[in-house]
């Protein structure tokens, strides 16, 4: 588990004076999880994960690591604890004059792993990140997801127990962008390493996290499951993962309803009108796609003059289906919106 708390960065500087990049940030990855952090430009993104990895020294706060301070390391247990932290960059930061084995290699040679060690780990790791037969090749022969590519396998080769991605695809086209979110998930899955990563695109966030944090001026908003945010319309998260549409807000006798997985593909919508005898109509909605579960959201107008308490009740025994009235739905953060879009 990786814990920021109450995490803080000023940057001082001649020019710009005091700049209080992240103010209070409190907030718990479990292992395993793909946690991503969003947030509009200058939000603190950057900063929170040189933090992390160790590349920025915070002015308040501690990054505890699965039960050690990174904060109040030595020198020498600096050097250990950022091998237990991978980087991944948006623009791959490779070493041109080296083969694309000699680029994955490079952590290994740093932390002084002998050469047969090291070159079966490569191996391992080439196929694991799909390069069989590129291994000789330089970056400027490879196209920009191969290069992501060699980035994620040199990140991952000393093991680490924490994957750093910062806006890994904003470099890439949507095709790539697609292939190597894919790859990130089988990572994810197939070395158990927790993914921290941080991205300016929700729509990263629908595909891939199973967590979900929005900074915002230094600060951490809103944070969760994503299926948790999704299904709260009290998150502005939420909303912005998986947005309803705005024209809808407000609107009395209307309720956004989601429900997930196999209860979300169920005719409940109907056993509802029928239980009810009420004449429902759904004004918006359909079933998406969000990581690997499906999440139904429909706004359903059961009109001005329903008698909410009937139909809560009928929610409350069915704990699948959620269900919150748009007139009580918080505003969306639209200006953040604007930028995330
Ligand atoms: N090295 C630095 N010195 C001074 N200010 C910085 C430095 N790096 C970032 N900042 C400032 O800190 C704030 C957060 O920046 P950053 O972490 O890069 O945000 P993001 O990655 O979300 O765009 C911004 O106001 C930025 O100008
Ligand atoms: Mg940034």
């Amino acid at each position: 588990m990786i814990e920021f708390d109450h995490l803080a960065k000023t940057y001082t500087s001649q020019k710009h004076g005091d700049v209080q990049a992240l103010t209070d940030v409190t907030l718990s990855v479990p292992d395993g999880a793909i946690q991503g952090i969003v947030g509009p430009s200058g939000a603190g993104k950057s900063t929170l994960l040189r933090c992390l990895n160790l590349l920025e020294q915070p002015t308040g706060g501690r990054i505890v690591l699965n039960g050690d301070d990174l904060t109040t390391l030595s020198s020498a247990d600096l050097r250990a604890a950022r091998r237990r932290i991978g980087t991944v960059f948006q623009h791959f930061e490779l070493l041109h004059s080296r083969t694309v084995a000699d680029n994955i290699g490079l952590p290994l040679e740093l932390a002084g792993t002998e050469r047969k060690e090291r070159e079966a780990r490569i191996a391992e790791l080439v196929e694991l990140v799909g390069l069989q037969g590129r291994e000789h090749s330089f970056p400027s022969q490879l196209s920009g997801g191969q290069q992501q590519r060699v980035g994620i396998a040199r990140a991952l080769a000393a093991r680490p127990d924490v994957l750093l991605c910062d806006e890994p695809t904003s470099a890439l086209d949507p095709a790539t962008t697609s292939q190597i979110l894919d790859l990130l998930v089988h990572v994810n899955r197939s070395v158990g390493v927790t993914i921290v990563l941080i991205t300016h695109e929700l729509g990263v966030v629908r595909r891939i996290c199973t967590h979900a944090a929005l900074l915002d001026r230094g600060r951490i908003v809103e944070s969760g499951s994503v299926v948790d945010l999704v299904t709260d319309a009290g998150s502005a998260l939420g909303q912005l993962i998986a947005p309803i549409p705005a024209a809808l807000a407000g609107r009395p006798g209307v309720a956004l309803i989601t429900a997930l997985d196999e209860a979300a593909d169920q005719p409940w919508l109907s056993e509802l009108a029928r239980t009810f005898g009420l004449d429902i109509s759904v004004v918006a909605g359909g079933v998406e796609q969000i990581g690997e579960r499906h999440v139904g959201k429909l706004a359903v107008d059961f009109g001005a003059d329903v008698d909410r308490a009937r139909i809560e009740a009928y929610f409350a025994d069915h704990p699948q289906v959620h269900l919150a009235w748009l007139d009580r739905l918080h505003a969306p953060a639209t200006d953040i919106e604007e930028e995330l879009a």
